[in-house]
């Protein structure tokens, strides 16, 4: 089948005809990508190999797409259903940019109307990866989506809530009944606050400016911090100890989660947040536990309570203009970057 592949580490994207169609297990969807979204780990794999099982590789893995055909143990879903998440990195089949790629039933969103195609591709990872971080890192509960908490006097720090996961972090956050304060820098203002964010602070001022805002705000309520940039390790480490006398057991999750952090001021508990391996076979606490978040999420989403960021829409249809959409997003695109793969 046609699609984007890249034969060896630090490859270069390339057009292909000879990628094998892959044919879904009991548990699997086979779908027809329409619209793919581009992540930082996209560039992240093909320039490390990092979570590829195998060369060639195909990236993206953000899509939204229709099922044409279903596993043997499929019930919820069936040819010609709408539907979209991230399924995975890195194993075959899993990549977006091609004529067909896997999806898992357990943790695949159905498109509601209110959405298009392009919305919802871009809502896999950002979405995947912050609620991993709240409700499985932060002692958040998920909430019940019919009878929503109200909002109580705790706050979240959501480091970076201008970005894909930031923006689902503050959105998850205040449905989760949580006030939330944000650092962005200028350009990020106004997205943090369309998702909901109640303060911000700018990620470019100085850390004690920063901090003396964050104190002055949450005023002894602040008990949950995220990162979901991996660049701030030492700012939460300032952070932690200026609240750390404070009482209450403190959480901070973050996407790096790579990184040996040391210990970390006052009485933590550290949450590193890893999406990599889900849809694998061999993830089954990870598949579980999003398969709760997607079936939470896709309630707010179907009810307009979650709604997709601001994106960017690369001109013309095919599978160039993925990797077309990876240049654009490598060029510091503040805004999800999304290709039409294929036409319906
Ligand atoms: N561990 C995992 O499982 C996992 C899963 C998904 C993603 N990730 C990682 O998570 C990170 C974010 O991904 P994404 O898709 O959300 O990227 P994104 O949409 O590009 O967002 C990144 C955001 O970070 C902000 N930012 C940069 N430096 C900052 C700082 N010092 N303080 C506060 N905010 C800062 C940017 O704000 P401005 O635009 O205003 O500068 C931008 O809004 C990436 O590194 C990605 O690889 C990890």
């Amino acid at each position: 089948m046609k699609g984007v592949k890249v034969d060896q580490l630090n490859g270069d994207y390339q057009i292909t005809n000879d990628l094998p169609k892959p044919i879904p297990e009991p548990n699997q969807l086979l779908v027809k990508p329409i619209f793919g979204a581009v992540n930082p780990v996209d560039e992240l794999m093909r320039n490390s190999g990092i979570l590829i099982t195998s060369w060639p590789w195909t990236p993206c893995c953000d899509v939204a797409g229709v099922v044409v055909e279903i596993g043997s143990g499929v019930t919820k879903f069936k040819v010609g259903d709408q539907v979209f998440g991230c399924q995975g990195v890195g194993f075959p089949g899993s990549g977006g940019a091609a004529e067909y790629c896997l999806f898992r039933e357990d943790i695949t969103f159905k498109k509601p109307d209110r959405i298009s195609s392009a919305e919802a591709a871009t809502i896999g990872v950002g979405n995947q990866t912050a609620a991993l971080g709240l409700w499985g890192g932060l002692n958040i509960a998920i909430p019940d989506p019919q009878n929503l908490p109200p909002i109580s006097d705790e706050w979240v720090l959501v480091l970076g809530g201008g970005g894909s996961v930031g923006g689902y972090a503050v959105q998850l956050s205040k449905l989760s009944g949580y006030k939330v304060i944000t650092s962005v820098s200028a350009r990020s203002v106004g997205a943090a606050v369309a998702y909901g964010a109640d303060e911000t602070v700018d990620y470019k001022t100085s850390a004690d400016e920063q901090i003396a805002k964050i104190k002055e705000i949450t005023k002894g309520k602040l008990h949950r911090i995220i990162d979901t940039t991996a660049f701030n390790a030492s700012f939460v480490k300032q952070v932690l100890e200026a609240i750390k006398d404070d009482a209450g057991e403190k959480y901070f999750a973050s996407v790096n989660d790579w990184e040996d952090f040391g210990p970390l001021p006052g009485d933590v508990k550290f949450y590193p947040i890893s999406v990599g391996t889900l849809g694998r076979p061999e993830s089954k606490e990870l598949n579980e536990a999003l398969s709760k978040y997607v079936a939470a999420v896709q309630v707010l989403i179907d009810v307009g309570k979650v709604k997709p960021g601001e994106y960017t829409l690369i001109d013309g249809t095919g599978f160039e203009s993925f990797i077309e959409a990876v240049k654009v997003q490598s060029g510091g695109s503040a805004k999800k970057v999304v290709a039409h793969l294929q036409e319906e």
